[in-house]
């Protein structure tokens, strides 16, 4: 019999030419790719914290035929480092205060690059045990750090509007058994709209999906939820759960836990703590009383890509009773010919996370959270978010202090909110447009990023200050910058 040649059609393509490249050169461009991402995280304060291109530019840049024939893997990651992947918010500039900014960090980089290469899924115990092993302890640990109850277990995901809408479905399951026709779900107007679109995913319609105007500082108010729980019962609505947010994105506001926990237990119904952002304060002193509260929910969303420093996309769903994630989603309830799974099915007290959320292969997200937990300690991710709120704190002072700066909502969760006011009067609708213009000038600096949401209708400036890579300093310059930009706009439009 003919023996295939080495290099012969019949030969493996997994080699080198083909998919694979020597041991050369696999060091040689791993070497220049950390060097990219060495230089990436240093240099962050040395670029604009936006850097945007049109879609025209980037159509001539990136819109090509599909490459028949390969070409220099080192080029093409200089390529993408200097010209591709820098478009775009710099978030963890020292003076991006926009969204939610926040550094990433090396080891959860490193985590990536180990994952990938060992394509490890923490899916089912037989493919991948020692990742499962990893993603259950990171899981662990995100249970002290946050201080909840033994028992509460769940599972990394892509994000908080994943994790939302993981813990939604089995709130969905466990408390309307099947039966979707007049089930109500409950959050605030300031919700993330990732529950109005996990509420569409689940099946219901926007009548079912009952936003309550929040109070004056900005949180699901409990008498009105009270008040419209008792209405819809008497009109034979069938009201199933309530979204706490814990730092909304806007203002930062929590929701009062406690209180909204008393309702659901007096109603039955589940309570899901949204806490992408704002979770991660109950790591620190001054977010004792929410970590006490914390338990009481029965389904808690948390973004380690938030407030926890790791890259995108590391989402936490964590659950009371994580049995339930189970029931909606393991892979034997979905029968169609699983055959080929049964070989892959937990045996004794091995676990299958497969089967406790919405993907079958699925990332080891949870390395990251991991590695840079081993690689640092618990102690230091305390610091870090305790600096986000101290430097929340030192921004007020600031602005309170200042004659032509007010605060419109006081930091929580390292949110707050302000406006510029030019001395003298000024009719509202001037004073509101000025926000954007401040906001657009400051940006056009390209020294710092400040955005601007609306808080009880009126648009205000909103600064974020979690990220750890931010001093004192950063806040100052950017408030200069704000009271520069505001006096040269007043200055213009009274010309
Ligand atoms: C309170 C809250 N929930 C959910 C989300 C959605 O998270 P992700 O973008 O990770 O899907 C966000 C994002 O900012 C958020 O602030």
């Amino acid at each position: 019999m003919n023996q295939p040649s080495a290099q012969g059609s019949d030969a493996a393509p997994y080699r080198e030419g083909e998919l694979a490249l020597s041991a050369d050169r696999m060091r040689q461009t791993g070497h220049r790719a950390v060097d990219l991402v060495v230089e990436r995280l240093q240099d962050a304060a040395r670029h604009p914290p936006h850097a945007v291109a049109s879609p025209a530019d980037l159509a001539g840049l990136l819109h090509e035929p599909l490459p028949e024939q390969g070409a220099d893997l080192t080029a093409l990651l200089e390529h993408l480092a200097r010209d591709v992947l820098p478009l775009g918010i710099r978030f963890d500039h020292p003076r991006c205060f926009a969204f939610v900014p926040t550094t990433g960090n090396y080891p959860a980089v490193l985590a990536d690059l180990l994952s990938s290469a060992f394509l490890s899924v923490p899916g089912a115990w037989l493919v991948g045990s020692g990742p499962t092993r990893v993603e259950l302890t990171a899981v662990a640990w995100l249970r002290e750090l946050l201080g909840l109850p033994d028992g509460w277990g769940g599972l990394f995901v892509s994000g908080g509007s994943v994790a939302n809408l993981t813990a939604l479905a089995a709130a969905r399951d466990h408390r309307l058994a099947g039966v979707l026709a007049d089930a109500r779900l409950y959050c605030s107007t300031q919700a993330h709209p990732s529950i109005a679109r996990a509420a569409h995913l689940l099946g219901l319609d926007r009548s079912q999906l009952t936003a309550l105007e929040p109070d004056r500082a900005q949180r699901l108010d409990p008498r009105a939820l009270a008040a419209r729980l008792e209405a819809d019962l008497a009109a034979g609505l069938r009201p199933f759960a309530v979204v706490a947010t814990l730092g909304t994105t806007g203002t930062g506001a929590i929701d009062p836990l406690a209180e909204l926990a008393g309702i659901c237990r007096r109603h039955r119904l589940w309570l899901h703590a949204d806490g992408a952002h704002g979770a991660a304060v109950a790591l620190t002193d001054r977010g004792r009383e929410l970590r006490r509260a914390l338990g009481l929910a029965d389904s808690l969303t948390i973004d380690p890509h938030k407030w926890l420093f790791q890259p995108y996309e590391t989402g936490c769903v964590l659950v009371r009773d994580p049995e339930l994630l189970k029931h909606t989603f393991r892979m034997a309830r979905h029968h169609l010919d699983t055959g080929y799974l049964h070989p892959a099915e937990a045996q004794g007290d091995q676990i299958n996370l497969d089967d406790y959320g919405p993907q079958q292969s699925r990332g080891l997200r949870a390395l990251k959270l991991w590695l840079s937990l081993k690689t640092f300690g618990a102690a230091a991710f305390r610091r870090a978010v305790e600096h986000g709120l101290r430097l929340s704190d030192h921004a007020a002072a600031r602005i309170a202090a200042h004659s032509e700066l007010s605060l419109v909502t006081a930091p929580s969760v390292g949110i707050l909110t302000f406006r510029y006011r030019p001395p003298g009067t000024i009719d509202p609708r001037t004073l509101d447009e000025l926000q954007h213009t401040v906001s657009r000038a400051v940006c056009a600096t390209g020294e710092a990023m400040l955005l601007t949401t609306r808080v009880h209708g009126r648009p205000v400036l909103r600064m974020c200050t979690i990220n750890p890579a931010t001093g004192p300093a950063d806040i100052d310059a950017t408030l200069d910058l704000v009271l520069a930009a505001g006096r040269s706009a007043s200055r213009a439009s009274e010309d």
